[in-house]
């Protein structure tokens, strides 16, 4: 890690020191809404562990040591909340979601969705998934100028409804679905930001926040209503749901339960990926070299043929470049817990309530565990490179520990089954020397991203 800075902020009682700028009744506000991602980098020039205001008046501590990020991730996971990220998250996931349940709720919760993410289900939903990232590519024209984001988002979304929910939307529930879902996302980041007294004023922001908050649940209600009364069984998810029962009930799961779980999923599942996506096709536009070395790679391993599932282990330069996006573009700023009983980090002795966090965008920029960190180098990850030497900890895209990304081996298939699809017969261009700054509200994503699309031809 990065040494300590000539004048740190003062420490408080307890030893570690707080970030410098806070306010009374705003605390670590201002630097966040000013720019968020680079005070949350700043902090690890204090010291492994810093303590920063998002409420006044209750401190977070954020952790900015590999080491001590997996022991709070791994070792103390089981005497830990969720924290306030995921505080704010329930109140657009109704309190009955697998990503803000602790304990022995969260590990029934988790049975419940676990089997759709099994080997075997992925390895069916290669074909579905390449099938909507097909549909996304024949719906371009040669000149056309698409808000990547923005398409990455809806063929996410349809990804995960044709394999998760044999299903799908149909734009207009799309657009009303996508307005209102970022108007919520947009509301959590900021709410997790601000003082929670702020959350309570009767500005036009937290008004427009609970009604696409009710227009979210409302669609998404409806949409399982629907399914429900059609006899909706084929033994996807959303069916696994509606026929699970409560351990200790015996009773089924109510609709909004269901409806919990399926917005998580869809919240969980494509900011994420399409972020990721965007970033991919952005930095190949950038850099021809690596566009040039994975089009071989394409080549080679699949001639003319689409992308199977059985392909992906051959295809790893495609691996790394998605690795690699992992790395310098991760979608996550913070990612927080909250202490249940006195526990100890590293040398300090936190007592019980204390707020904990980390951030990954940050971590995976930290020029002591990866020099260069701002160059999109996929090489990083050649096998026996720099991936043996990098401490624990230290690279953490789906996190660790009993809140692991459920959807891991989902996302890693769907990132690599799109790229490798969209790119055999599109190129986006980016404007040249236009940079895209990340934006970071709920998750972190890339801001405005206009681009190109341009017909590859393939001798
Ligand atoms: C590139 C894409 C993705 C990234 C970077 C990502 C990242 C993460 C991370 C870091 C966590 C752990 C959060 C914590 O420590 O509390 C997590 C949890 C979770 N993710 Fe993902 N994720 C991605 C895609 C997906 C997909 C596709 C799905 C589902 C379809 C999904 C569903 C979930 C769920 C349900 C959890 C909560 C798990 C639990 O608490 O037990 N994610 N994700």
């Amino acid at each position: 890690m990065s040494t300590a800075p000539a004048s740190p902020a003062p420490a408080s009682a307890a030893g570690i020191p707080t970030a410098p700028g806070s306010l009374p009744l705003l605390g670590h506000a201002i630097p966040l809404l000013r720019d968020n991602l680079a005070f949350i980098a700043s902090l690890r020039d204090h010291g492994p562990l810093v303590r920063i205001h998002l409420q006044p008046g209750r401190p977070t501590i954020v952790i900015n040591d590999p080491a001590l990020i997996r022991r709070m991730l791994v070792d103390l996971a089981p005497g830990l909340d969720k924290g306030r990220f995921f505080e704010k998250m329930g109140q657009v996931l109704g309190g009955d979601s697998v990503v803000t349940a602790a304990g022995a709720d969260h590990v029934r919760k988790r049975r419940q969705l676990q089997p759709a993410f099994r080997h075997a289900e992925i390895a069916r939903y290669v074909d579905l998934m390449r099938e909507q990232v097909t549909r996304t590519a024949a719906s371009w024209t040669p000149g056309a100028n698409l808000d990547v984001r923005e398409v990455m988002v809806k063929l996410s979304l349809d990804m995960l409804a044709a394999t998760v929910f044999a299903s799908s939307l149909d734009e207009q529930a799309f657009l009303r679905l996508r307005r209102d879902l970022s108007v919520v996302m947009n509301g959590v980041g900021a709410r997790v930001m601000l003082p929670d007294w702020v959350e309570k004023l009767p500005l036009p922001a937290n008004r427009r926040f609970n009604a696409s908050r009710a227009a979210v649940r409302a669609l998404i209600g409806e949409a399982v209503t629907d399914l429900r009364a059609s006899g909706h069984d084929t033994g996807d998810m959303l069916s696994m749901l509606m026929r699970a029962e409560d351990e200790e009930t015996g009773a089924p799961l109510t609709a909004h339960q269901i409806c919990s779980e399926v917005l998580t999923l869809a919240v969980a599942g494509t900011e994420t990926t399409a972020s990721v996506l965007s970033w991919i096709l952005y930095e190949l536009a950038r850099d021809p070299e690596i566009d040039k070395r994975l089009q071989a790679e394409l080549d080679t391993v699949l001639g003319d043929r689409p992308v199977t599932f059985e392909d992906l282990p051959n295809l790893s330069y495609l691996r790394n470049v998605i690795t690699e996006a992992l790395r310098l573009h991760h979608t996550g700023w913070l990612v927080t817990r909250r202490t249940l009983t006195p526990i100890r980090l590293g040398d300090q002795e936190i007592p019980a309530d204390t707020e904990l966090a980390y951030c990954q965008h940050a971590l995976h920029r930290d020029p002591s565990l990866f020099p260069d960190p701002l160059r999109f180098d996929p090489d990083r990850w050649l096998e026996g490179t720099r991936k043996a030497a990098l401490p624990d900890g230290a690279f953490l895209p789906f996190g660790a520990g009993k809140h692991k990304c459920i959807g891991d081996h989902f996302a890693m298939t769907e990132l690599a089954t799109a790229i490798a699809t969209l790119t055999r017969s599109w190129r986006l261009e980016t404007e040249p020397g236009r940079s895209v700054r990340p934006v970071a509200r709920a998750t972190v994503r890339p801001g405005a991203l206009m681009m190109t699309a341009g017909r590859r031809g393939r001798d």
